[in-house]
């Protein structure tokens, strides 16, 4: 056999290792803790394992692909071909959560042809790191494979047992839901419960779920199954077989049932096994982030900046003021029209407020014609992206940001429809260019244009990218709302600074919101594929205060709200409350005030999905470090030591945590500030409120600090 004839020279690389007398290769990460293991059976099919200290994680599994045109079965093969090699080197996000990232694997490539008798050759190819595996396929170039559509992919990932699992329905179209946690065998994805409130749903199995998928095994392993490098093909479901408790995977269709259709040579995203004992590495891998290609976009750490934004956006969410002219157009349903919020004089006070505070955005939706019936029309032209509302001055607007140091944030909703959009953006664009606006937020709420594609379909996935692409071509930064989930191509398109793509903090100001234990759960699933814009800083808690009759709240407390800045990592943050309310609480406004968006480096202190998360960074350039600690609706307590802070200096931390009546639901808004000397020795003790969290700010201490302030006890 072909895998025992290539051994001794692989062996002698030191690289690959026989497992069994039988047809097995198995590679180890580079620190030994990891182990794949591929096999090929005596009928050609070729599975693959993964074990972590000895302890497996992925059983014997499956790989392949169906074709649909050429008909191949692409399941069981001839190896032509091993090959594989070592890679350590590290390289720059433009951005990130540290300044300096580790890619450090152990690689082994298969080439196969199809045993079938359609002689189509396939590769595949893995990559074993000391925090999991990818694999990926590929499909070389070939006299006998030019195009080809896929009608599936059968990569299979079977676990071991029943794990308690994180997860959302399987849909072609949202991810916007609130995540269940339960045993895999109780995974149940036919809607109810959390399940999405505005958006189109595309319910297709019961047993389908989607990733980043989180689990933890009853004997202590964290797994998580997701992709890197989504390109020009559909996103993954995973649907659950539960007699043997093993994924497979399930590609988004098209209008027409398809897959995706490609042209040879091409390679498919790689799919993802992130795993460790400790939940903390899981949050602090950067394996998503190795697996995609560096940067394309020429000069961006010219011209892409982390940035914080306002904007006028949460009065509508709260039903203060409309998104269109008439005034009927708001987040929570008015009896009454309110007034238009996108209008010079409102903005102004925006960019007043973001030019006295330091933040370099604002953010402006419902400036642009065409939302009087934007929503559930699936209408193809709807926005022109260029024409303003008579009460929004671009021009005047421009001049006055300018003259404050500000840039207003263009918004391009398309509702769906993104063939209009691709109409109009060049021209939207050039617009944007022309009166000053550096970055746009876009959105896709509702049905898909072109009728019967999916947000998470190849085109979908296709249109984001040329989205990505030609805004970079302009210099614009992107932040998407409504997109397929992000698989770290920001640090292939770095002026790509964020999506949204789960569920987001509007939530809260018009529907069940988001449970208590949302946050603690998204950095273990969404976030793992790259930075959410989850529009934190909600200092009015509870939408009573806007409308007497209303329930609806957020369910942290403020605090928390604070904490979010640091362990919901994004280069965008939005300060999303209105500036009133934060003018009436400029004592714990001044954490965002100070708070970093980039960052040297990141240390994930403590973290259990569901349950909390505790990270500290510092900022890039700088000695401050920031820390945020959120808790689900339990009260809990950690004593934290600050090692990570500089041996030989002292700091001044400011402490902003929940009263120690606080309570997400009964008393959101109690707070507590307080001012320490603490050094790289110092036990920090944290108290969170149900629901709550602690935000502190670490700063090197002037001269006079050293006076004013106590030794923290
Ligand atoms: C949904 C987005 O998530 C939200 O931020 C935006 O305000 C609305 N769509 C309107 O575009
Ligand atoms: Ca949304």
């Amino acid at each position: 056999m072909f895998i025992k004839r290539l051994l001794s020279v692989l062996l002698l690389a030191g690289l690959v290792q026989t497992a069994h007398a039988d047809a097995s290769l198995t590679v180890n990460s580079p620190d030994n803790t990891i182990q794949l293991r591929v096999q090929q059976l005596a009928d050609g099919t070729l599975m693959y394992a993964v074990t972590y200290k000895g302890k497996a994680v992925v059983m014997p599994s499956g790989l392949g692909m169906q074709l649909t045109n050429p008909k191949v079965l692409l399941q069981s093969f001839s190896i032509d071909h091993i090959d594989s090699l070592q890679t350590n080197e590290s390289w720059k996000p433009v951005w990130g959560e540290q300044s300096m990232i580790q890619n450090n694997y152990r690689q082994l490539q298969l080439s196969l042809t199809d045993k079938s008798g359609s002689g189509v050759r396939l590769q595949v190819l893995f990559r074993v790191f000391n925090d999991g595996v990818g694999f990926r396929y590929i499909f070389p170039q070939q006299p006998k494979l030019n195009h080809f559509i896929i009608g599936e992919e059968l990569s299979a990932f079977a676990l071991t047992g029943d794990h308690n699992a994180f997860w959302i329905p399987g849909d072609y179209d949202t991810n916007e839901y609130g995540y269940y946690n339960s045993a895999l065998s109780k995974v149940d994805a036919s809607g109810g419960g959390f399940a999405q409130e505005i958006h189109a749903k595309t319910f297709f199995d019961k047993n389908a779920v989607q990733t980043p998928l989180m689990m933890k095994t009853a004997d202590g392993l964290y797994i998580n199954l997701h992709e890197a490098a989504l390109v020009n093909y559909p996103a993954m479901n995973l649907v659950l077989n539960k007699s043997s408790y093993t994924f497979t995977s399930h590609l988004v269709p098209d209008a027409v049932g398809n897959k995706a259709y490609l042209q040879a040579p091409f390679a498919t995203p790689w799919r993802t096994i992130i795993v460790s004992d400790k939940a903390t590495d899981i949050l602090a891998s950067k394996m998503i982030l190795n697996l995609n290609e560096p940067s394309k976009v020429p000069d961006a750490e010219k011209w892409v900046k982390p940035q914080k934004m306002v904007g006028v956006w949460w009065e509508m969410h709260v039903g203060k003021s409309s998104w269109d002219y008439s005034g009927s157009q708001v987040g929570s349903q008015q009896a009454s029209k309110v007034p238009h919020g996108a209008n010079t004089a409102n903005v102004k006070r925006y960019i007043d407020f973001a030019a006295k505070n330091g933040i370099e955005g604002v953010l402006v939706e419902g400036w642009n014609t065409g939302w009087e019936d934007w929503f559930g029309q699936w209408k193809e032209d709807v926005f022109d992206f260029v024409t303003p509302y008579p009460d929004f001055d671009v021009n005047e607007l421009q001049q006055y940001a300018a003259a404050k140091g500000v840039k207003i944030i263009m918004h391009h909703e398309t509702s769906g429809s993104a063939t209009n959009y691709e109409r109009w953006m060049d021209t939207a664009y050039k617009f944007m260019n022309e009166h000053g606006y550096a970055a746009v937020k876009t959105g896709y709420v509702g049905r898909i244009i072109p009728r019967g594609e999916h947000h998470d379909g190849q085109w979908m996935v296709r249109h984001y990218l040329r989205v990505a692409s030609k805004t970079a071509e302009r210099h614009i930064m992107v932040d998407a709302h409504e997109p397929v989930r992000p698989t770290g191509l920001h640090r292939t398109y770095p002026n790509w600074l964020a999506s949204e793509a789960a569920r987001g903090n509007e939530f809260n100001a018009w529907s069940s919101g988001n449970q208590p234990d949302h946050e603690t759960i998204l950095p273990f699933t969404r976030l793992m594929g790259g930075p959410m814009d989850y529009t934190p800083g909600i200092f009015k808690i509870k939408m009573s205060y806007y409308n007497p009759t209303k329930t609806e709240q957020v369910h942290t407390t403020l605090t928390k709200q604070l904490a979010l800045y640091v362990t919901m990592y994004s280069p965008l943050q939005m300060a999303a409350d209105l500036p009133e309310n934060y003018e009436a609480r400029m004592d714990a406004f001044q954490f965002i005030k100070d708070v970093a968006v980039d960052w040297d480096d990141s240390k994930i202190l403590a973290a259990e999905p569901g349950d909390y998360v505790i990270i500290a960074r510092k900022a890039k350039g700088k000695n401050d470090w920031f820390m945020g600690a959120i808790t689900d609706e339990n009260a809990r307590s950690f004593t934290q030591v600050l090692s990570f802070l500089d041996a030989d200096k002292k700091y001044v931390a400011t402490i902003y945590r929940d009263a120690d009546n606080a309570h997400w639901k009964d008393n959101p808004e109690a707070y507590v500030i307080e001012k320490f000397l603490v050094d790289a020795k110092t036990l920090l003790k944290l108290k969170l409120a149900p629901g709550g969290g602690t935000a502190v700010s670490l700063v090197p201490a002037k001269a006079e600090e050293l006076k004013l302030y106590k030794k923290y006890k």
